[in-house]
């Protein structure tokens, strides 16, 4: 029987697979379900600093209505609604850990600078394995240089490794000119992994109703390949541990991830389309094809891989796809 037990952010994971960050991750029932089915590990449901300013912002219109001047009251409120949240965070892990001790990844995203480190620490407080920071931001206004976005992204890298013990890893956009010198530079920084990709949410255009509605939502079989690319160019041109997100739909995507070198693989939208127990059908294929390949361990397959991609950065490059379409007129 072949040994998928493997470790990522230095936590010892059963095996490589992943629930990603969503709302499969963000109630106890949901994650104990996950946990019975088999997954190594779980990334917790963002923590959105959003959320929390505009819960904040109802309730205070409904409080006080446009007189905001008792700045007291405000700042006490403030804190409370923190805590609130926090508090809810807390508990869903006091619930997971009282039926498991599965690695637990907490995920936050946040909208101003200052607020990133007093999350990372409360929940580390919270006894979460590692910390997951979703750089969840479109660069959306026009007269801010990629060099401010990026020097921003560093500096809460930065400071939250000030504050934090526990490993930490990076979520990541695949949009950037000059990705792979951003992986290498948090790789620099200290960070323990870092996530290739997220996936933002897109608006869409209602026709009938003349309105904005979200566009797809869940990804698609077709969706890992930019995924698989950057694993393979990154794997050996950076120390920390990478982890795969993105179009991860069956054991044959599964695999192709952990031969590019992924240390983890993180599902999502195959799990809300296919249901729970699909992380049973992941296992079982990743099996078959380590067994059908004489692979024993994860390690086997991330050999297997290197020696498949024997100058794989070249081969994952546009000169393939110039070659592949110049034979194919
Ligand atoms: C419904 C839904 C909710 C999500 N919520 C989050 C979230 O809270 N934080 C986050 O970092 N990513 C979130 N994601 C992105 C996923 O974690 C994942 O990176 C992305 O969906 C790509 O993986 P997939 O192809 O397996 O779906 C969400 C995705 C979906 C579909």
């Amino acid at each position: 029987m072949s040994e998928l037990k493997t470790k990522y952010l230095g936590l010892q994971l059963d095996n490589p697979i992943l629930v990603g960050s969503s709302g499969l991750s963000g109630t106890a029932d949901s994650i104990l379900n996950l946990v019975d089915k088999g997954v190594g590990g779980v990334v917790l449901k963002s923590l959105f600093e959003e959320e929390i300013i505009m819960e904040y912002e109802k309730n205070v219109k409904e409080k006080l209505g446009n007189s905001d001047n008792n700045l007291e009251f405000l700042d006490y409120f403030d804190y409370q609604l923190k805590e609130n949240k926090l508090k809810g965070y807390r508990q869903l892990i006091e619930e997971i850990r009282a039926h498991s001790d599965v690695p637990l990844i907490a995920s936050i995203n946040c909208y101003s600078p200052g607020e990133w480190f007093s999350y990372a620490k409360i929940l580390e407080d919270s006894g979460v394995n590692a910390l997951e920071l979703n750089l969840y931001r479109i660069p959306s206004k026009i007269n801010v240089e990629a060099v401010d976005i990026l020097k921003n992204y560093f500096d809460i890298v930065k400071r939250v490794k000030e504050y934090v013990t526990i490993p930490v890893s990076v979520k990541i956009s695949p949009y950037f000119t000059d990705l792979g010198n951003v992986v290498s530079k948090f790789d620099m920084l200290g960070v323990d992994g870092v996530v290739l990709f997220n996936r933002y949410y897109s608006p869409d255009f209602d026709l009938e109703n003349d309105r904005i509605i979200s566009g797809p939502i869940y990804s698609s079989a077709g969706d890992y390949t930019n995924t698989l690319r950057w694993m393979a160019m990154l794997k050996d041109q950076v120390t920390c541990d990478l982890s795969a997100s993105g179009g991860v739909h069956s054991a044959d995507t599964l695999f192709k991830m952990l031969l590019a070198g992924a240390n983890s693989v993180q599902v999502v939208s195959a799990l809300y389309k296919n249901g729970a127990g699909f992380v049973r059908d992941l296992i079982s294929g990743l099996q078959t094809w380590m067994e059908r390949k004489n692979l024993t361990s994860i390690e086997d397959i991330h050999k297997l891989g290197r020696s498949m991609m024997p100058n794989h950065a070249e081969m994952f490059e546009r000169v393939q796809f110039m070659k592949y379409f110049g034979e194919h007129n």
